[in-house]
């Protein structure tokens, strides 16, 4: 099946009971059993949820994997990964990465005895030179967020296999339509269906996907027992945003192109952090390993004084000042002050995040509305 294909049918057969074309909210915590141990394969809805299970046939399908498991966040999906580690275990990570993920790393799980090494892993080496016989887990963000830094995920696959590490892929950036890290040889990859999955900004959830069997028993088990699990209305949200997500992507990457370029072109602006222009760093991998650039983008203005960097935030009309992306809707947001505030400064600045970066959600509105918006609010 072709990738539109897949994402309106995939996990969707009509409910036999009524033919409702829409997979039904099942809005139970429990079901019926015929005699104790006898039933329909649901037991209790922490374990399984109709909806939810056609949601996660869905998430497989689309991320090219095996098998999907939605939990009730992306941190929660996080957080998930982190608990087949045991004290002692070694995780290397992005220095440059989500603020929340950092948050989980280093204040819940490092006082279990988890160890984290953050490196700059766009370059392999730096990965490479991290390796030690206690690396359990090597943990990549493709793009960045907010710097828009580009790992190589087949050539960080390779070194994971070789020291017997887990590769998990946050492929919330870029989203299934336009990365699947699987088929680069990671072992699992986790999204923030709050972002492009949802898509419509109304619905906070995670996923993960995966190949091997067993990995997938041992993030079940982990979900059930830890009971992460997302409610059946959130799981027909998702459901319905992956319907058009090639649709949404689609539009995401050409407004994002247009926008990316007019910054770049602007007398006011000093830099733009965006993976699809030619001379980004990573542009070939880039190229190589995703079909187009996305909506998110980061940038900075030449006068970065605080009250200007300010200034513009709260001067745009379309671009809502607000977290979160991947939204129909586009959303401007101070990294430093918001997705990104839990990083020490220091921390943050030696990564290159500086206190004046402005990121942008591009959404799928007419992108000569958002340049005007954009233009009218940098001045
Ligand atoms: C790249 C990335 N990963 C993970 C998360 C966490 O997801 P959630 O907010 O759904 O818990 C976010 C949230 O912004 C994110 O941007």
């Amino acid at each position: 099946m072709k990738t539109a294909t897949t994402y309106i049918h995939a996990g969707a057969t009509p409910d036999p009971s009524t033919g409702a074309i829409m997979t039904p909210i099942f809005q139970t915590s429990t079901y019926v059993q015929e005699a104790p141990g006898v039933n329909k394969g649901f037991e209790y809805a922490r374990s399984q949820n109709p909806t939810r299970q056609a949601l996660e046939t869905a998430l497989a399908a689309i991320e090219l994997g095996k098998f999907g498991l939605a939990f009730s966040s992306g941190v929660a999906a996080t957080d998930a990964v982190i608990k087949l580690l045991s004290p002692g275990d070694e995780v290397i990570a992005p220095h440059d990465m989500y603020g929340g993920t950092y948050r989980l790393f280093t204040k819940v799980f490092a006082k279990f005895g988890i160890v984290f090494t953050y490196v700059d892993t766009a370059s392999i080496a730096n990965i490479e030179t991290a390796i030690t016989p206690k690396t359990r887990l090597i943990w990549i963000e493709t793009p960045t967020n907010p710097l828009m830094n580009i790992t190589d995920i087949a050539a960080t696959a390779t070194i994971a296999k070789k020291a017997g590490a887990l590769l998990c892929v946050d492929n919330t950036f870029a989203s299934p339509y336009l990365q699947n890290p699987l088929t680069l040889g990671a072992d699992i990859v986790m999204h923030s269906a709050t972002k492009y999955l949802g898509g419509h900004s109304d619905v906070i959830q995670g996923c993960l996907v995966m190949n091997d069997q067993s990995l997938r028993d041992q993030l079940y088990f982990i979900q059930k027992s830890c009971g992460a699990v997302p409610g059946p209305m959130d799981c027909f949200l998702v459901l319905r945003g992956i319907k058009t997500l090639h649709l949404r992507m689609q539009r995401h990457c050409e407004n994002g192109e247009k926008i990316a370029h007019f910054l770049r072109n602007h007398s006011s602006v000093s830099k733009v952090f965006w993976c699809g222009f030619s001379d980004h760093p990573n542009y070939a991998i880039a190229k190589q390993q995703m079909k187009g650039f996305g909506g998110m983008m980061s940038f900075e203005l030449k006068n970065d004084s605080p009250e200007n960097v300010k200034r513009v935030l709260s001067s745009t009309h379309l671009f809502s000042l607000a977290e979160s992306l991947g939204g129909v809707e586009s959303l401007i947001n101070h990294p430093a002050s918001m997705t990104h505030a839990s990083i020490p400064r220091e921390e943050r600045l030696k990564n290159g995040l500086t206190d004046s970066l402005i990121r942008l959600s591009v959404g799928v509105e007419d992108a000569d509305d958002l340049i005007d918006d954009l233009n009218t609010a940098i001045g």
